[in-house]
């Protein structure tokens, strides 16, 4: 039976939008800033390899059972996992599905927010021209200057928790939808053209073997792991960030349809992003076997040398980063719309109050992975991968590695197990016959088996 509930924090205008939104949501630092580094961390092509994998046989069919999951509760993750459960005869205890969601977002938020505002900081540096004729050694040395000074580094972080904060206490059509509109397609269009620079001037095709030649031989379990553990981050899934905009989806849109073109769109930017930057840095001279070029720098090392040797380098520079900063925003957005709405459904505290309270929150955390980039950091190994910036890689890998894809994990379950068969295909618009069949196959079997396996080996149990 289609259930018609209405969400009472309002709906997308139309298909278009939720697509804009959800890809809003998904494109963002995890593509352009972090999967070239992990990609390099990890080894190049046989990472790349079990990402794409993970996109494929896990995460769309994840994406379609949160949308799913989302228009059929129409609330935030936290009271539409209760409800769906409660609907059937289910204890509501699955809403710590959604509480766990949450408490993946406020970490996540913590440290995206100190990238993102830091992405706010190269935008107006490159307006100033800074970066004009600069060669690598003095790109380098702008970041450094920038990672070492917390406090600056806190007052950009403070206005991007500020920006994200106003967006989400204007709703879902005066902000979110807003903010989305344009900027993607602009981005997307940029990167093309920084994709053409590259191919000219890069060492495109050495790039690409470091990209896509597997070498199964560099692939360790670590690697696995986060590989998955950033399929689920890319696409924003496992913390109900899709499920909260699949909340806001209007009836009868194809669900599977939207979830592919996602999907589709956030792999793409990945790909052109990191297309981008190897070839780059190769020509410059890096070698991307070396591990130690790879951290949470890269992209504020390699790009403003893009540009400093591009003509209207400065004018493409700023808006490069203005872009960037728009689509971390659009992601940061979804991290915190599910907390906001669960405050204003159940507390019923203004949707102004709610934002506040929550960004503020969040903030503080925040702080953490400030300090971690300087004055705290220290270095660790985690399952045979090094990483050097203390807290802020320990909240990264708790939240993408674990918290994520253990939230899709349930989430994939309780759409292919606990909920009808009959309820999933009237969702999903589809009859009886074999695409039908794949699909569920894929929520009830292959992504749920995926994600454990990935685990046990983690666990090196297998
Ligand atoms: N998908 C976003 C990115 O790639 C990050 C994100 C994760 C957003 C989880 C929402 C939920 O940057």
């Amino acid at each position: 039976m289609p259930i018609s509930r209405a969400s009472i924090h309002g709906q997308w205008s139309s298909r278009l939008i939720f697509i804009l939104a959800a890809t809003g949501s998904a494109v963002g630092l995890g593509n352009i800033w972090k999967f070239p580094y992990i990609a390099g961390q990890y080894g190049g092509g046989a990472f790349v390899l079990i990402y794409l994998l993970c996109i494929a046989l896990i995460g769309i069919p994840v994406m379609m059972a949160e949308v799913l999951l989302g228009r059929r509760g129409r609330q935030s993750p936290i009271n539409t996992m209760q409800t769906l459960a409660e609907e059937v005869g289910r204890s509501r205890a699955w809403r710590l599905v959604g509480v766990m969601g949450v408490t993946a977002g406020f970490i996540i938020l913590s440290f995206y927010s100190v990238i993102g505002g830091i992405a706010v900081a190269y935008a107006v540096k490159f307006a100033s021209g800074v970066f004009v004729d600069s060669d690598a050694e003095q790109v380098g040395g702008v970041l450094d200057a920038l990672l070492h000074d917390p406090l600056q580094l806190l007052l950009w972080h403070s206005l991007f928790m500020c920006m994200t904060a106003v967006v989400v206490a204007r709703g879902v059509r005066a902000g979110l939808e807003q903010a989305v509109r344009y900027m993607m397609p602009a981005l997307f269009l940029l990167l093309v053209l920084m994709l053409g620079y590259s191919m000219a001037e890069g060492a495109f095709i050495q790039g690409l073997e470091f990209l896509f030649m597997p070498d199964f031989s560099k692939l360790t379990r670590a690697g696995v792991l986060a590989a998955m553990g950033h399929a689920f981050f890319t696409l924003s899934l496992g913390m109900g960030a899709i499920m909260m905009y699949g909340s806001y989806l209007p009836g009868r849109t194809s669900i599977v349809r939207v979830s592919v073109i996602v999907a589709l769109a956030d792999t793409a930017v990945a790909l052109i992003a990191a297309m981008v930057i190897f070839p780059i840095m190769i020509a410059n001279g890096v070698d991307p076997g070396e591990k130690e070029q790879f951290g949470v720098g890269l992209i504020f090392n390699v790009l403003p040398l893009t540009f400093a040797h591009m003509p209207f380098g400065g004018l493409f520079g700023t808006l490069f980063f203005v872009l960037l900063v728009f689509a971390a925003w659009s992601s940061a957005i979804s991290l915190i719309e599910p907390a906001v709405a669960w405050l204003v459904e159940s507390r019923r505290v203004s949707r102004i109050k709610a934002a506040v309270l929550i960004a503020l929150t969040i903030w503080a955390l925040g702080i953490v992975s400030v300090l971690s980039l300087n004055r705290w950091a220290f270095s660790f190994e985690f399952a045979g991968a090094q990483k050097t910036t203390g807290m802020f890689d320990v909240l990264d890998i708790l939240a993408n590695n674990f918290m994520l894809p253990l939230g899709g994990l349930a989430i994939a379950l309780f759409a292919g197990w606990v909920m009808t068969r009959q309820s999933i295909r009237d969702e999903l618009g589809l009859h009886e016959g074999l695409w039908f069949k794949i699909i569920y196959a894929l929520v009830r079997f292959v992504a749920p088996i995926g994600i454990v396996l990935v685990f046990l080996s983690i666990l090196k149990l297998i």
